[in-house]
């Protein structure tokens, strides 16, 4: 593949892998060409008798042979190992699946997981898919005010969750009027007896189940899971994703993350809360056979390193702030350690800078290819891929079945070189097929044919895309959106902010942190007291990555006549850029 122009970022292009496996494409071009869905629905037997299932494609439905492979490493955050087997993971989730029964939960009920990361997470998401509800995983760093959003606006019946966690969903629980039954995963044996009366044991339901359920027939066009995502103005947004997705899903886990499910051994380093650990946490790898390792336990340098030399990880999915806080603790922590049994890198979530790329290829051999797409897409859709020479500081390009185009505000094509809208055909069958009950926010997201990504982005001559930033106010910290309407509405709650406004501040690390400014009401002082209380405030509430880890108290915050909050004003202040054009701001 011959490069036309500079590589944008000034970096020199990397050659492709010659590790990549087997399955790589011979030829990015030709595959592009040739590509059919249909021929991917075809490869994974799709649909079946009973329709499609992800739940069954990815556990049950294996040769005897992959049944009897390892599934699931699970190493928890005090080091203590499990494993299961395909076989196990079937048994398990047919259990999960007659508990869900018999509580009386049936097809199209929204059922969430709100777990740390165990393996207990895997069970009962897939027990619930067997049942044909609609799955909602929950980060389990998420506060009360973060779980009511998504539990009332989606009208869960049932919540998964620990005695740990229960604490906070228990404040809130006078507020979900359609919550009716709480499951409690107890693996410390902390919970408090008796148990609530609309509390139920895992254990002890799951002791009773039979481990033999019949998946029901499920359309390819049922609703599968609900992922809810951040957008500039109100309360996150459900993107609701159908059973066909794992169609996408699977074909960019062979092709992108080039997994070879008899000898690889994966780690995807993101919790099921987040698409990228659904997506290609467990359903791309499950579907395809693949081995997934899943760690409990947050970042440390040390930990992760010793993770992949340990279970000798092959193929690693991760992100650019965790590449970069690798490249903070140095080279010397790194050298401690064998990466010998990396083959394939990939990365996701924000821009991933040059620079990491070509650290990653010093420090383990091998290039971070990096990976974009969103929750609403579902699966990759612009990518380098192990055949292809990357260029350090570029997304890619599109998947084989996926159209991209550069758009103008008028929502036409632009030629290459040319910085527009980010814009993708919504064909691949991973595309969302809603925002739960916000159908005309829904619609409003395509124009002229084509799904609006809220990213703006540039394409080279050699058909590259380049990131450039987001379309909308969205904040992007450490890989996680925030939308700063979520963070104002929890700050205006703390009894001494009058008025909050909500930036993104442009981090070395985080790629943005949020930053407040905030007025505060008559009688109250700014003073760093009351700034950290305020932290903690949103920090408890919200969810630990989205507090404000800056706050100015201002005496007032600028605003339209009409009274809006010009967060684009306090950004152009805070960075000392133009201020463009304040005709609207009030006197
Ligand atoms: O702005 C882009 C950024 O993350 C957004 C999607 O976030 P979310 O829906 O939470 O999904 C994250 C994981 C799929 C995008 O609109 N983003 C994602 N990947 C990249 C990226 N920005 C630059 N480069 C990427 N590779």
């Amino acid at each position: 593949m011959s490069s036309t122009v500079e590589p944008v970022s000034g970096y020199p292009t990397i050659p492709k892998d010659p590790t990549a496996g087997p399955f790589n494409m011979a030829s990015y071009d030709d595959l592009y060409q040739n590509f059919q869905w249909e021929d991917m629905a075809k490869a994974l037997n799709l649909p079946r008798a009973n329709g499609i299932n992800k739940a069954s494609i990815c556990i049950d439905d294996h040769s005897p042979e992959v049944m009897q492979r390892t599934a699931l490493l699970w190493q928890a955050a005090d080091g203590k190992k499990e494993s299961y087997t395909f076989d196990d993971l079937r048994r398990e989730t047919n259990r999960f699946a007659n508990v869900l029964t018999e509580l009386g939960v049936k097809k199209g009920d929204r059922v969430f997981v709100y777990l740390d990361r165990i393996p207990e997470i895997f069970i009962t998401l897939f027990g619930a898919l067997k049942v044909g509800a609609v799955i909602g995983p929950l980060f389990s760093a998420f506060g009360p005010e973060a779980i009511r959003d998504r539990l009332e606006d989606s009208g869960a019946v049932l919540v998964v969750t620990s005695p740990e966690l229960k604490e906070r969903l228990d404040s809130i629980r006078g507020e979900l009027p359609a919550l009716q039954h709480v499951v409690i995963v107890d693996r410390k044996g902390s919970a408090v007896e008796p148990l609530h009366p609309h509390e139920v044991s895992y254990a002890a339901m799951m002791a009773k189940a039979s481990d033999q359920f019949t998946v029901p027939y499920t359309d390819p066009d049922d609703f599968s899971i609900i992922h809810y995502t951040s957008g500039t103005t109100g309360k996150p947004k459900g993107a609701v994703h159908r059973h066909a997705a794992i169609i996408a899903q699977a074909a960019t886990a062979k092709y992108i993350l080039d997994l070879q499910p008899e000898n690889d051994i994966y780690w995807c380093t993101a919790d099921p809360g987040w698409v990228t650990g659904t997506s290609y946490g467990m359903f791309g790898p499950w579907a395809l056979g693949a081995t997934v390792l899943v760690y409990e336990g947050g970042f440390k340098a040390e930990d992760w390193y010793q993770l992949i030399q340990d279970y000798k990880v092959t193929v690693w999915y991760t992100a650019p702030t965790a590449i970069r806080m690798l490249m903070k603790a140095g080279e010397a922590v790194a050298k401690a350690y064998d990466f010998s049994s990396l083959r394939h890198l990939c990365s996701v979530g924000e821009p991933l800078n040059p620079e990491a790329v070509v650290w990653g290829h010093q420090v383990f051999g091998h290039v971070f290819h990096d990976t974009w797409w969103q929750t609403e897409t579902g699966a990759m859709h612009i990518c380098n891929y192990p055949c292809m020479d990357v260029k350090p500081g570029s997304m890619g390009k599109p998947f084989p079945g996926v159209v991209a185009g550069i758009l103008d505000d008028e929502w036409n094509p632009l030629p290459a070189g040319e910085e527009g809208h980010l814009a993708v055909r919504p064909q691949a069958p991973s595309i969302f097929r809603n925002y739960w009950k916000r159908d005309e926010v829904y619609q409003s997201r395509f124009k002229n044919g084509w799904y609006i990504t809220g990213d703006r982005a540039r394409m080279d001559a050699d058909g590259y895309y380049w990131f450039i930033g987001r379309a909308d106010d969205v904040i992007n910290t450490a890989g996680h959106l925030v939308g700063p309407f979520e963070v104002e509405s929890a700050l205006i709650e703390h009894p001494a902010v009058a008025e909050a406004g909500v930036i993104g501040k442009p981090d070395p690390e985080r790629l943005e942190i949020v930053k407040a400014f905030i007025s505060l009401k008559a009688g109250f002082e700014p003073s760093e007291t009351l700034k950290q209380e305020i932290k903690n405030f949103v920090r408890t509430r919200l969810a630990a990555h989205a507090y404000p880890r800056e706050i100015d108290f201002l005496p007032s915050l600028p605003k339209t006549r009409s009274g809006k909050i010009m967060r684009r004003l306090l950004k152009a202040r805070e960075l000392g850029l133009p201020e463009g054009d304040t005709s609207t701001l009030e006197d």
